[in-house]
């Protein structure tokens, strides 16, 4: 790939970026050693991580690249990895807040709590985490970023994606709030919110979401990746991308809620997911509460 303002721009610069080892974060690891960045990359996963990292060797054998397994709903582990991160690549300049899980793809009545609990420790929880822990890095810098991965769910909330929603709204209202906040005190350190459409990774894993999988992730995981990348160099606050995308966010904007509902309540019908949305469904048996 060539670039060359773009890696005039990013030649020696450290990028953090969590969920690596798979679709999105996996690209913006890839972009970002073609752009010449040192990387520190991690993941829950040690062999789809491992797996990144010696891809990443191949094309680039003199890049500093340090990886480690990290939980990022962990709290406890965030400390140590970005100490060692900054020890090992000299400073942080950029964090990237990607990893994220889905949610149970069924409406709130069919639904158990667990899964919302996880999904809001890993998308929300893992985003703040890594957002607190990277912010004494980050304003140490002439120039920063701080990139959070919300979605188009960010924006939109059509059935059977409460729970994702929940996280993926609470990622903007976070960031948007800390994006104001920083303005006034370390205006050098850019806050970015990004709203993926439908990009083409391993996110669905299960049953459930296949067919949505099907219909709906068509963008190439890396032409986000360096869209990203395009963004940051120009400051674009928020970032939206990908299949469905622009279509989501000027619907958010313009049309009420009213419509927003009836419109991507007729999208999931055709996903024949038919007895979840039947009248005696057990979630609203009182017995059963
Ligand atoms: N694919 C899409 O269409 C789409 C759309 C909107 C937003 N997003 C968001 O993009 C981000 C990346 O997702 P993706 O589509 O590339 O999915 P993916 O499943 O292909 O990759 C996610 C990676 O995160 C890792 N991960 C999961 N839980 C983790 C944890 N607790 N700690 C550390 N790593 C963990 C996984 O092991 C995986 O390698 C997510 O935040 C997702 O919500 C994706």
């Amino acid at each position: 790939m060539k670039h060359s303002a773009l890696s005039a721009f990013y030649k020696d610069k450290t990028a953090v970026i969590t969920g690596a080892g798979s679709g999105i974060g996996e690209a913006l690891a890839k972009v970002f050693a073609d752009l010449g960045c040192k990387l520190a990359l991690c993941d829950i996963d040690q062999s789809a991580l491992t797996r990144v990292v010696n891809d990443i060797k191949h094309t680039h054998p003199s890049l500093l690249i340090f990886h480690d397994v990290l939980d990022v709903s962990n709290k406890q582990q965030w400390s140590q990895f970005l100490e060692t991160t900054a020890a090992t690549c000299e400073h942080i300049d950029i964090m990237i807040n990607n990893a994220g899980i889905e949610g149970s793809c069924r409406p709130v009545w069919a639904s158990d709590d667990a899964t919302l609990e996880r999904v809001m420790d890993v998308n929300f929880y893992g985003m703040v985490y890594g957002s607190k822990a990277a912010l004494p890095y980050l304003i140490k810098r002439p120039w920063a970023a701080l990139v959070n991965v919300s979605s188009i769910f960010g924006m939109i909330a059509p059935p059977n994606t409460a729970d994702y929603c929940a996280s993926k709204f609470a990622i903007r209202g976070y960031t948007e709030s800390l994006r104001a906040e920083l303005a006034l005190l370390h205006p050098h350190l850019q806050v970015h919110l990004v709203h993926p459409g439908g990009i083409d990774t391993n996110i669905t894993r299960i049953p459930e979401s296949q067919k949505f999988k099907a219909r709906y992730l068509k963008t190439n995981p890396l032409d986000i990746a360096l869209y990203i990348a395009k963004c940051l160099k120009q400051n674009k606050a928020r970032i939206v991308f990908g299949n469905q995308a622009t279509l989501a966010h000027i619907a958010s904007r313009l049309l009420p809620l009213s419509w927003l509902s009836k419109l991507s309540g007729r999208e999931i019908k055709s996903l024949e997911m038919e007895s979840d949305y039947e009248k005696t469904h057990d979630g609203f048996n009182i017995n059963k509460l």
